[in-house]
């Protein structure tokens, strides 16, 4: 446990035509990370220390895709489903790659009860990784991801918010409702309190043109939420009010001026979604 709050450890690494910049401590085995520079094969997430053997390595390697099913696919991005104890080797290069940019302090290299779900794009050579989510296989507390990751070098592109879209995608399909892992990192609440403002705010003002009210509890299950994180971010937001001991949900003019706005930009510039009829997936028993 020690060893994980240390400093970083890796200056560099070369991962398919990027360069990645570390921002936490690694646990890759020190003969690795002692060069300036490491390799890690962007497909099989092996890493390599020197270019000879790296280069050894991508001669041999036949991987073009995460080592699991496509579930879904779009002409945008695909989702593969990557079970854990079946691809031990590859879900553990996974963590070590990711733990170069969360600041945990517990690693999960006991890898078995986790699915992870790793969002790629594709073109002519293969498809690349661009960010996952972790969820376990049976979680008491009922969370629907343990840990979610943009690479650096797709960051702010709006990836995060197709991945947690994804997550709440499978919760709806498997009839139950999700919450991340807390505690959150500063991005990953940024994330989380962006893609809850966005989509409580547009069910609220469906219901604002209807005239009718709108509860917690239809909130959280429209959305697959939990009810503790809806209330959590209609705290954040201040949007409760108490009326005569009767609640209310209230849209601040603010927040309804910037929904609107956001709106008419996609207008021109569509966000990208996941479009859930083309999920194929069912939950495993
Ligand atoms: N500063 C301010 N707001 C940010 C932000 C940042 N650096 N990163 C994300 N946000 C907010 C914004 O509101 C953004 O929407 P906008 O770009 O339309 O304003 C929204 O989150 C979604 O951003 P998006 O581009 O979809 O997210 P992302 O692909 O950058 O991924 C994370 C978000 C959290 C997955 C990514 O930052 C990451 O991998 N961080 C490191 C690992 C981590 O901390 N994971 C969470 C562990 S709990
Ligand atoms: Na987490």
């Amino acid at each position: 446990q020690a060893e994980i709050s240390r400093i970083r450890n890796i200056s560099k690494v070369q991962f398919g035509r990027y360069d990645l910049f570390p921002w936490y401590f690694s646990p890759y085995p020190e003969c690795f990370t002692q060069e300036d520079l490491m390799y890690i094969c962007e497909f099989c997430l092996s890493y390599y220390g020197d270019l000879k053997s790296f280069g050894r390595h991508r001669q041999k390697c036949t991987l073009l895709h995460p080592p699991g099913n496509e579930i879904y696919r779009d002409d945008y991005v695909s989702f593969f489903e990557i079970d854990g104890r079946r691809q031990r080797t590859w879900c553990r290069n996974l963590c070590l790659l990711s733990k170069m940019f969360l600041d945990h302090k517990t690693l999960y290299y006991d890898v078995d009860p986790f699915l992870y779900y790793v969002m790629t794009t594709r073109d002519k050579k293969g498809c690349h990784l661009v960010g996952y989510f972790s969820k376990e296989k049976e979680s008491a507390e009922g969370y629907n991801v343990a840990c979610i990751l943009t690479l650096p070098q797709y960051q702010r592109k709006g990836y995060g918010r197709l991945l947690i879209q994804f997550s709440y995608e499978l919760s709806k399909i498997e009839g139950k409702l999700g919450s991340p892992e807390k505690p959150l990192s500063d991005l990953g609440l940024l994330s989380y309190r962006q893609y809850w403002t966005e989509n409580m705010i547009e069910i609220l003002l469906e219901y604002n043109e209807r005239e009718e009210k709108c509860s917690i509890d239809a909130l959280a299950s429209q959305l697959a939420m939990t009810s503790g994180d809806v209330e959590s971010t209609l705290q954040a937001l201040k949007m409760q009010v108490y009326l005569k001991a009767e609640h209310k949900i209230v849209i601040p003019a603010h927040l309804e001026a910037r929904h609107l706005a956001m709106k008419e930009k996609q207008k021109t510039k569509p966000k990208r979604v996941i479009e859930p009829g083309r999920i194929k997936w069912r939950p495993p028993i």
